[in-house]
């Protein structure tokens, strides 16, 4: 009888159900769109309700297609970073507040003031960024006092869902990580800073390790989803670790490099050593003992996305890349900044903004396409070199996301960083890493790193090419004093906006 694990992904733009089976074959995969609100400037909000309605939906397609009593665990994955403030009996006091809403900046302040720049990252691993949780907690009881005196709990987006499954509040330790509440080295709620906040530990969802059993499906969530009641629910990761247990990055030294909506370098190590300037984040790890290095850029393959649709909406993207390809490299001396939604690492700045510098008569459409595709490259080299200067040295990394599709955009990369790029047998990302989670979970294999030597496999290797490598490492000085000589520009411009 074929064992299957079900990861569940609640992302920013929708929510899918996937099943695979124990040699880590996709057997179904199904999907839901979520509506993204962003009421004000710097907002970005969702209802955790929607989430629930594309999470039961799919899966309930998904249990159409395979037999409940053969489903053996489930994995959650999913966006980070997101607060969702319910009462006291867990229902939702208001819209989730989002990764990337940037409403916190004061209270990020405030609270880096308090405790001092440098213990603070000694503890989250990280610079206190808005888009992180703890400071929207703060938020939210300076802006809505009213509704923070109802507050009885606050879940990440996927541990919203993993409760509506099985009534359980519970987070695992890599993506409770990104609250910015923990005491990242003991992998464990920070007294120091929940007395700081003033939040008491009763809000917070319980730890487990990512691929340890914490919930069972209750009868409601088997009712509204077709899954077996009592089915096992394991820790589960955010969706960058969680992906990179899908890509295979389970041991010290491997590194992976993300090319999606945003953009992310990442690496596990075996032992916690924070960045010394907090510029990048070192999480707890998905699998028990390790950690999870990652720089992220907040707009990667997004800024294609954007020019192709203000600028060339009328253009196929085989068009682009050919365009791509009819420029020289470096695009006739224009550079792109591409920080179009402010900017995470290495420059945590929320009033970035992006630039193209260098234009003359000469340039067309067709530099500015190739100009974002090395913009976003050098971006991504940024954080190859925060990897870099915590001692990870990869001779090689794994390669994922939409960019990964484009033949142009991947040889670039590859030349920019100067290191062969391979990618792997599956594009399933974070849901297929929290299924493994699932697998690992649940018995069927001894650990994640065992798991991926069966179900994760090389497909492709991108070696660079020696000249493209040399002449990118001629250029990527320039593009590194692009953030620098504009960060006062991108302020005043903010202001002038108000
Ligand atoms: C990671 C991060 C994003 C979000 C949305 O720190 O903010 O990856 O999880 O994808």
């Amino acid at each position: 009888m074929t064992r299957y694990f079900i990861g569940i992904d609640v992302s920013t733009t929708a929510s899918k159900a996937l099943a695979i089976d124990e040699l880590g074959n996709v057997v179904a995969t199904k999907s839901k769109p979520h509506e993204l609100s962003t009421p004000r400037p710097l907002w970005s909000e969702q209802d955790p309700e929607n989430w629930w309605a594309a999470t039961s939906g799919s899966l309930r397609e998904l249990m159409a297609e395979i037999p409940a009593e053969q489903v053996v665990a489930i994995g959650l994955t999913g966006q980070m970073h997101g607060l969702t403030s319910l009462d006291k009996d867990g229902r939702p006091l208001r819209p989730a507040i989002l990764w990337n809403d940037q409403r916190s900046i004061a209270q990020c302040a405030a609270i880096t003031e308090a405790i001092g720049a440098k213990r603070l990252y000694q503890l989250i691993g990280s610079i206190l960024l808005p888009g992180f949780t703890a400071p929207k907690i703060r938020w939210v009881q300076e802006n809505e006092p009213e509704m923070f005196k109802q507050l009885g709990h606050v879940l990440l987006p996927k541990d919203y869902i993993r409760f509506r499954l099985s009534g359980a509040y519970a987070a695992d330790v890599a993506d409770a990580s990104g609250f910015g509440l923990m005491d990242i080295g003991k992998r464990d709620w920070s007294d120091e800073l929940m007395a700081a906040y003033d939040i008491p530990r009763a809000w917070l969802p319980t730890l487990c390790e990512s691929q340890d059993i914490c919930a069972y499906v209750s009868e409601e969530g088997a009712a509204q989803t077709g899954l077996k009641v009592g089915t096992p629910i394991v820790g589960g990761a955010g969706d960058q670790p969680a992906g990179g247990v899908g890509n295979g990055i389970v041991a010290a030294g491997q590194a992976s490099l993300t090319i999606g909506t945003s953009g992310v370098g990442a690496a596990i190590s075996d032992h916690y050593s924070p960045e010394p300037d907090g510029r990048l984040h070192t999480f707890c790890g998905p699998i028990p003992g390790t950690w999870f290095q990652m720089g992220v850029m907040l707009s990667a393959a997004g800024g294609l996305r954007w020019l192709h649709d203000e600028f060339a909406p009328g253009v196929s993207y085989d068009e682009i890349n050919r365009r791509a390809e009819s420029v020289p490299r470096g695009s006739s001396g224009l550079l792109f900044a591409p920080y179009l939604t402010g900017e995470r690492n290495p420059h945590p700045d929320p009033f970035a903004r992006g630039a193209f510098v260098g234009l003359t008569l000469r340039h067309g459409l067709s530099h500015f396409i190739r100009a974002v595709m090395e913009g976003v490259a050098f971006g991504m080299r940024d954080q190859l070199e925060l990897l870099r200067a915590l001692g990870v040295n990869p001779t090689e990394a794994v390669i994922s996301g939409g960019a990964v599709n484009s033949p142009v955009w991947r040889q670039l990369t590859t030349d920019i960083m100067g290191i062969p790029l391979y990618t792997v047998n599956t594009s399933e990302g974070g849901a297929f890493g929290a299924a493994i989670l699932a697998a690992v979970g649940a018995g069927a294999y001894p650990d994640v790193a065992t798991a991926c030597r069966q179900m994760v496999r090389k497909v492709d290797t991108f070696q660079p090419d020696p000249v493209g490598s040399a002449d990118y490492q001629r250029l990527y000085p320039s593009y590194r004093g692009l953030y620098p000589a504009l960060k006062q520009t991108f302020a005043e411009l903010a202001a002038f906006e108000g």
